[in-house]
């Protein structure tokens, strides 16, 4: 087994997913707001110790992804982040994309940055104790979008990343998200689900990525946010399930969501449902999942920037992460 691989399948471990806490300091900026939370990067260093702190965690959580600034921060007892959670069985993981731009010749639709001299920022961040890595694209539906040619440059350059990911010996999680906005129907979703995927696997396999060293972050097919449909769990799952038969292949160790705008509850219950649907047909990948605001969003709340309220907020805590691994076990009640 090569090293990406023993990364991915510690990643992939039974019980276990990703809590995603990479969000930059102009969207942690947002999250805050809503609270009145105080925006320094003091806060978000107490905000991302009080997550990484949490008690019996790593019972749930295989890996958690980091922000530039957050990387470089320490924690209360003086070691830089990436190695107390390291201690903690946890590994740490870096986002590496930067903004997105509006795409020639499409211009509602966007492209991500982040490839300008990233090799040297790899560097650093295996340096620094990173293990992976992650690069989200946006896929924005409507009547006419996406096009298949901002999908493909999306694709082209998730494949670039991927590869030079790997060149560092850092597992790359490719990120195509699909957003939940607009008044598009379930079928809608999983069409460019299936689109997106494919051509996203087009042109890794044509980078040359190792396809057995990489984790794939995808949204779960579903009916529009402002569409008014509402979808049962069951065609939620088989349409999910659909599209990456379609689109992903077999030799992709694992495949985790992203929540995406669901609530908690939802982002629990859908993948509780995928990976019971996915296990009776045979699917080759681990399910799991790599939640930002679905895992963070009632425990932001509880703690709202008060220092006594870290106790409760880290149990709040502590029961998402144990809800949502019992979930991608499929055995959440
Ligand atoms: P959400 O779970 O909030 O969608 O965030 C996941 C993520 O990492 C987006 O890049």
């Amino acid at each position: 087994m090569s090293s990406l691989q023993a990364i991915a399948k510690e990643l992939l471990a039974p019980h276990k997913g990703i809590l995603a806490a990479d969000e930059s300091d102009s969207t942690c900026v947002k999250r805050f707001d809503k609270y009145g939370i105080e925006k320094t990067p003091e806060q978000r260093r107490k905000w991302r110790e009080l997550l990484f702190s949490a008690p019996n965690i790593s019972d749930g959580l295989s890996g958690i992804i980091l922000y530039d600034e957050t990387i470089r921060q320490n924690a209360s007892t003086g070691e830089p982040f990436a190695q107390f959670l390291l201690q903690q069985r946890i590994l740490p993981g870096i986002k590496v994309d930067q903004k997105t731009e509006p795409f020639t010749g499409s211009p509602d639709e966007e492209v991500t940055k982040g490839l300008d001299g990233l090799p040297k920022r790899l560097a650093e961040y295996a340096k620094l104790g990173a293990t992976f890595t992650k690069w989200r694209a946006v896929i924005r539906i409507s009547d006419t979008l996406p096009t298949e040619e901002c999908l493909r440059e999306n694709a082209k350059r998730l494949a670039i990343y991927a590869k030079q990911s790997q060149e560092a010996g850092l597992v790359p999680i490719i990120e195509p998200e699909v957003l939940l906005d607009g008044e598009h129907t379930l079928e809608r979703s999983e069409a460019v689900l299936t689109q997106t995927l494919r051509i996203t696997f087009e042109e890794t396999v044509k980078a040359g990525v190792e396809l057995s060293g990489l984790i794939l972050k995808s949204s779960m097919a579903l009916p529009g946010k402002e569409s008014g449909k509402v979808a049962t769990l069951g065609d939620i799952a088989s349409a999910t399930l659909r599209a990456f038969f379609a689109s992903v292949p077999k030799e992709v160790p694992g495949i985790v969501f992203l929540s995406g705008g669901q609530t908690p509850e939802d982002a629990t219950a859908r993948l509780n449902e995928i990976v019971k649907q996915a296990r009776k047909q045979n699917a080759p990948w681990r399910i799991t999942f790599s939640y930002s605001r679905a895992l963070q969003e009632p425990v932001l709340k509880a703690w709202s920037g008060k220092d006594e309220n870290v106790e409760t907020a880290q149990k709040i805590f502590e029961r998402r992460v144990q809800e949502t691994s019992l979930a991608s076990e499929g055995a959440f009640e």
